[in-house]
């Protein structure tokens, strides 16, 4: 477990609804306990009052500066146009010029169309806060975990630095990028943990998303298989409720059927791709109990 945390940054990824909020939060607190500065951050949206990751810290959103949150954990939103601001800034010293750039709507149309450009400001933003220090030297943000967006998204932000580059190979914004891609590439420094289902499409898609991270040369932490039903029958159990219940609707039936599938899937992660599989049981939580209860997990090293 102490491995895990052993990072600068996390990025926890996966389809749609899987639990990448929940175990990002839960990896945060863990973290915490674990004595690390650490900051979740998400990537901002222009159309949203609230998200479900600050909703689990007890907020609507959080803003595009860390800010603490309840639990000794820090939250960020990364901001497309705070990473070009922070960009500008370092590379044209005259800051009245930056400002007069930034505020005028028609370059900042163009920069928005422009490919990439939003994701590339993401990426710098985050960039900015891995590599921001203390007076003693150290790192602000010992270790930062992003709730990333849904599959497709995620490889739009992980496959940017080679974009950028092959289009731009020199100057500062290829700088920038190249700085990026030494922590981002660096499996000492940054894991990409792609969160699961045990059921058949989600792992299909899970080993997609982890070739697509290969890739783009992304050092894989491995996989977080969430909502896992452990079998609590035994062979002889099974064979003789299996008849019963496929008579009638009885509590309990979505358990007796689960778990096989969650060793199913198991089964097939462990065939299809060579990287660590993490298990996360199911259970009867929701919100902040459930990432808690979660962390507790992580924490003591009881997820395996
Ligand atoms: N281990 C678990 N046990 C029980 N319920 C869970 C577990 N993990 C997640 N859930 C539930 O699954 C739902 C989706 O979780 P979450 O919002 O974290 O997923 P997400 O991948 O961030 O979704 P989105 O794609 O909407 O961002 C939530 O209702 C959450 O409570
Ligand atoms: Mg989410």
């Amino acid at each position: 477990m102490q491995e895990l945390f052993d990072r600068r940054v996390l990025l926890i990824t996966g389809k749609g609804g899987v639990g990448r909020s929940t175990l990002t939060a839960a990896l945060a607190h863990a973290a915490h306990k674990r004595g690390k500065r650490v900051l979740v951050a998400e990537i901002g949206q222009a159309d949203s009052d609230y998200t479900p990751l600050a909703r689990l810290f007890g907020r609507d959103t959080f803003p595009k500066d860390p800010i603490p949150l309840s639990g000794g954990v820090r939250g960020v939103t990364l901001w497309p146009r705070k990473g070009h601001e922070r960009f500008f800034k370092k590379v044209i010293p005259v800051s009245a010029l930056v400002n007069a750039a930034l505020s005028s709507h028609a370059l900042q149309r163009m920069l928005d169309a422009a490919p990439s450009f939003n994701e590339m400001g993401v990426f710098y933003h985050l960039l900015t806060l891995l590599l921001e220090q203390r007076p003693d030297g150290k790192y602000e943000h010992e270790l930062i975990i992003v709730d990333m967006p849904a599959s497709g998204h995620t490889l739009g932000l992980t496959g940017v630095p080679s974009r950028v580059l092959e289009a731009m190979p020199s100057g500062p914004i290829a700088q920038a990028m190249r700085e990026g891609q030494e922590v981002m590439h660096d499996p000492k420094q940054c894991a990409v943990w792609v969160v699961a289902l045990p059921e058949l499409l989600p792992v299909t898609e899970a080993l997609e998303l982890l070739d697509g991270l290969v890739k783009d040369k992304m050092p894989i932490g491995g996989v977080l298989l969430n909502r896992f039903v452990p079998d609590e029958f035994t062979p002889e159990e099974r064979e003789r409720l299996q008849p019963l219940l496929e008579e009638r609707e009885v509590y309990g039936k979505a358990r007796f059927i689960g778990s096989p599938r969650s060793e199913e899937a198991l089964e097939r992660l462990d065939r299809g791709s060579k990287v660590r599989v993490l298990r996360i049981t199911e259970r009867p939580l929701q919100g902040k109990a459930l990432a808690a209860s979660i962390a507790e997990d992580f924490a003591s090293g009881r997820t395996a």
